[in-house]
């Protein structure tokens, strides 16, 4: 849908600009949400939707999930936030993608979006395509697919492992009983009996040894670690083909960590299932990840395999984010750090997006947004340093500026 987004005209063209808002503003603006969203909200809504509207083809057979050109908005009263905006990249099957960024760069609201989770009404997906090959064969372009139909893929194709584990446990319920009621949602001809079976069992193969205790336990009384590995068990217990986990190991300490990340890899092996993980630890993506999706202020930046990303990272943000890690075989007095700040979500520059907080900013930054560049098949990254044209008019810029300082100089009988 073609979206006319309102400009605030109070807004400060630049990055680290505040806005201020009038109260009269403020209501105009949420007038005009009011209706953008509530004409997303119908159509998600609708029944009997003919599934030609929503079943498509994937680009490339062995992928399991393509993101393409997904644009997710927060439709705010103080203006849009483009939490997501314009990210491309592919989930290949039995590979494990893993996505870093800062803090608010959109990692989370991807994978909601995928899920159809995003928080509505003010959450939208307004542009682009994401491409899901479920296990019957059929490729379901999920923007489009309506939420009765949705409720199909969710929890049983594609399941997602939260990074606080109290915050998706009921406290009220038995860890049994919230098992058990994924198994009687999502597999055919279950009884209670053979949900509780299969509980006690998919408890058992996440580690957990007294998985009869546990199956009885409330979630209160259990470890942190215990906790996320009965999410893991919940996430896992319908044999889902797209495992997505988001911070999966924040919340635990290091050996517990290792042994979630043990256990995700095994399962996944055993499913040939693929893992989307999303992570601030570049220790866990160097482990568990095949490729690397770099995301900055809601776009991509850089991808590639875990060795083009840790060996030979291009865009200076990767390349800070490297020398951000501890390693054991160097001693460094002060661990670097990227200075400033993410732009602000809601005004976004035209011009690259890391432009204040890049060293290596050139004049010629300031023009349109940089294309991805490829470095190899895998391998890809937004920046201009290595666009020939744009280096070319960078030192024609370069040379100009000589000339102007010669020029000012001699003016100013300095140049002999
Ligand atoms: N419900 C919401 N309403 C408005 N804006 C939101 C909402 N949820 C997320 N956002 C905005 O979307 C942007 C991306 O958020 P997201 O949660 O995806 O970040 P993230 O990369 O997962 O960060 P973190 O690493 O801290 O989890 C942020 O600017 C955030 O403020
Ligand atoms: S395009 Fe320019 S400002 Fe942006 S990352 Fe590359 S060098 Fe830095
Ligand atoms: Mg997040």
């Amino acid at each position: 849908m073609a979206l006319k987004l309102k400009k605030n005209k109070k807004q400060i063209k630049g990055v680290d600009d505040q806005t201020y808002l009038t109260l009269k503003e403020e209501r105009a603006i949420s007038k005009a949400n009011m209706r953008v969203m509530k004409e997303f909200e119908r159509k998600k809504r609708r029944e009997n939707v003919d599934p030609s509207e929503y079943l498509t083809k994937m680009r490339d057979p062995n992928n399991v999930v393509e993101f393409d050109n997904l644009h997710t908005f927060f439709f705010t009263d103080v203006g849009t936030t483009r939490a997501v905006n314009g990210v491309s990249f592919d989930v290949p099957t039995g590979k494990t993608v893993g996505i870093v960024g800062e803090s608010g760069c959109g990692k989370s609201v991807t994978s909601l979006s995928l899920m159809q989770l995003v928080q509505a009404p003010q959450g939208q997906i307004v542009e682009g395509s994401i491409r899901y090959k479920a296990t019957d064969g059929k490729v379901y372009d999920i923007p489009k697919v309506p939420m009765n139909e949705m409720l199909h893929i969710r929890g049983k194709e594609i399941s997602m492992i939260f990074q606080e584990p109290m915050t998706s446990l009921n406290p009220v319920f038995r860890i049994g009983r919230q098992l058990d009621e994924v198994v009687m949602l999502h597999v055919p001809d279950s009884t209670a009996d053979s949900a509780r079976k299969r509980s006690i069992e998919m408890l058992k193969t996440v580690g957990i040894a007294d998985g009869e205790r546990v199956y009885e336990s409330y979630p209160h009384e259990l470890s942190g670690g215990m906790r996320q590995r009965v999410m893991i068990a919940m996430a896992l217990i319908c044999d889902p083909r797209l495992i997505i986990a988001d911070e999966p190991t924040t919340a635990l300490d290091v050996t517990i960590q290792a042994q979630i990340l043990e256990l995700l890899r095994n399962i996944k092996d055993k499913i040939n299932g693929s893992i989307m993980l999303i992570t601030h630890d570049l220790g866990v993506i160097a482990e568990m990840a095949d490729q690397v999706v770099v995301m900055y202020a809601g776009r991509i930046i850089e991808e590639g395999t875990v060795r083009e990303i840790f060996h030979s990272p291009k865009h200076p943000y990767t390349v800070g984010l490297m020398l951000s890690k501890p390693r054991v075989d160097q001693g460094v007095d002060r661990l670097y750090s990227i200075p400033g700040q993410v732009p602000n979500p809601i005004n976004m520059p035209d011009h690259c997006y890391f432009y204040n907080r890049c060293e290596r900013a050139m004049p010629v930054c300031l023009g349109p947004y940089p294309d991805l560049i490829p470095f190899s098949d895998t391998h890809r990254a937004a920046c201009l340093l290595y666009d020939e044209a744009a280096m070319a008019r960078q030192a024609e810029l370069d040379r100009e500026a000589t000339v102007e300082d010669v020029s000012a100089a001699s003016e100013r009988g300095e140049v002999e």
